[in-house]
């Protein structure tokens, strides 16, 4: 069978990014609304659901738990008739993930105190991702979890007959939304008050959804950076629409894209700013770049506006590390502004960005020094050296943030960038090659396909 695609984009050096685009939906909140949208209480309806391969893994995930689900359609509508809260029911086989941290890591939880055994399974990448940040409070809640040796994927999640669990107190040990959903998400099905700390704020969709669905939850701020967030178990879901908002993750390309490219001027549509995503804009502010925002609204529960960016001359910076997970998945995008700033760039705090699709920190400095800029990379973070980007081939190691991330750069390259194992880019972004080529960038994709 030849079924093994291998995919390149190649991108020509040179032009700007002008126009007006509206870039796919959001990730995060898409899969949340699969999950809520499943648990809850009557029918929902999802609008601007994002068809990437990693929120299609969650939705399939959930049909294949008996859920009904219509959709997406061509424009991203999903209609779910929820099942509530313990109407899943057993797979009849593992749940293939594919690249998916979220699904994985939030499915931990959900599906802790469910009546019946489930495998959850990935790709190469994930099944090498950390879970035991997951595993260990769930297991501490009652749950009967099996991992591979090294605590990775294949999860093994047991029955939990009396579907119940004990609430925790859990103080997370870094600041990651994915494991204080997980942990909230099982908290849902425990006897008592679950609480959780985060050292620092991360990405807040699940208490913000949980609370449009009707639930009621307490969220306390300790100081500056540490929160407390609680809610008491055993209570219902209610179907509530959504609508979801582009993501600020996929328009941080575009953001830095128009940043160094000189002559830009473009404009990305219902964007979501939700404060604990926009560490990207304050960043780019930092360093120099002209960004405005207009038409700023609330949609279901998130912020969202329009934010209009233009070319400036950028200045290296040292990030604050309390944006660090403000921005967790844009340092890709942000190396690529620091590579075209004057001076240089430092980050630190960002050890996370080592266990993500690919270890962000070593595939960024190996392309940016391919390409001829002087950077290194440390424990936690990078030094990156403003210069000028020459060409030359790089490798995304199948990380979809980093193939993008190289494209953009091509804006600011002496000759073509080509970059390998481009695939996973469906994952979060699947018309990022028809998107760019429309506003500025020339890019296209090479599909090689092997036995
Ligand atoms: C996500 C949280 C982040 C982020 C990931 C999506 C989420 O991970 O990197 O792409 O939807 O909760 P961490 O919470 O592990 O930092």
């Amino acid at each position: 069978m030849s079924d093994v695609k291998s995919v390149t984009f190649v991108a020509q050096a040179g032009g700007c990014l002008n126009g007006e685009i509206r870039v796919p939906g959001d990730k995060s909140i898409s899969h949340r609304s699969i999950m809520l949208g499943s648990l809850s209480k009557g029918r929902m309806t999802i609008t601007g659901f994002l068809q990437g391969e990693d929120s299609l893994a969650t939705l399939k995930a959930f049909r294949a738990m008996g859920v009904p689900i219509e959709g997406p359609d061509e424009q991203g509508k999903v209609m779910i008739d929820g099942v509530g809260m313990h109407g899943l029911q057993a797979p009849s086989e593992p749940l293939d993930l594919g690249n998916s941290g979220t699904s994985m890591r939030l499915l931990t939880g959900l599906l802790a105190a469910q009546g019946f055994d489930v495998t959850l399974a990935g790709d190469h990448s994930l099944s090498s991702r950390p879970m035991k940040r997951v595993t260990d409070p769930v297991i501490q809640m009652g749950a009967s979890i099996t991992t591979a040796d090294n605590g990775t994927a294949p999860l093994i999640i047991h029955s939990n007959k009396q579907s119940q669990l004990s609430a925790i107190d859990y103080h997370l040990p870094m600041a990651s939304a994915q494991v204080k959903s997980c942990v909230l998400l099982a908290g849902l099905y425990a006897k008592g008050q679950t609480c959780v700390v985060e050292p620092a704020p991360t990405r807040d969709h699940t208490e913000r959804m949980l609370q449009g669905f009707g639930y009621t939850l307490d969220v306390q701020k300790l100081d500056e950076q540490r929160s407390r967030i609680c809610l008491q178990g055993g209570g219902e879901l209610t179907a509530c629409d959504i609508d979801v908002p582009s993501d600020i993750s996929s328009a941080a390309f575009f953001m830095v894209g128009a940043s160094i490219a000189k002559g830009s001027d473009i404009t990305l549509k219902h964007v979501g700013i939700n404060p604990t995503r926009i560490g990207i804009i304050n960043i780019l502010k930092q360093m120099g770049a002209d960004i405005c925002l207009a038409n700023e609204q609330e949609v279901g529960g998130e912020p969202v506006a329009d934010i209009r960016i233009r070319s400036a001359v950028l200045q290296g910076i040292h990030i604050p590390e309390d944006q660090v997970p403000l921005a967790i998945d844009e340092f890709p995008a942000i190396a690529i502004a620091a590579a075209c700033a004057q001076g240089q760039t430092i980050l630190t705090g960002a050890e996370e960005l080592r266990v993500k699709e690919s270890d962000r920190i070593q595939a960024m400095i190996d392309g940016l020094t391919i390409l001829g800029i002087d950077c290194e990379g440390t424990k936690d973070g990078m030094i990156i050296n403003g210069g000028e980007f020459t060409h030359g081939s790089v490798d995304s190691l199948g990380d979809h943030r980093i193939a993008m991330s190289f494209a953009m750069a091509a804006l600011r390259a002496k000759g073509t960038i080509t970059i390998d194992d481009c695939a996973n880019v469906n994952t979060s972004f699947p018309n990022f090659i028809s998107l760019a080529n429309t506003c500025g960038l020339t890019i296209h994709d090479n599909h090689v396909v092997s036995d």
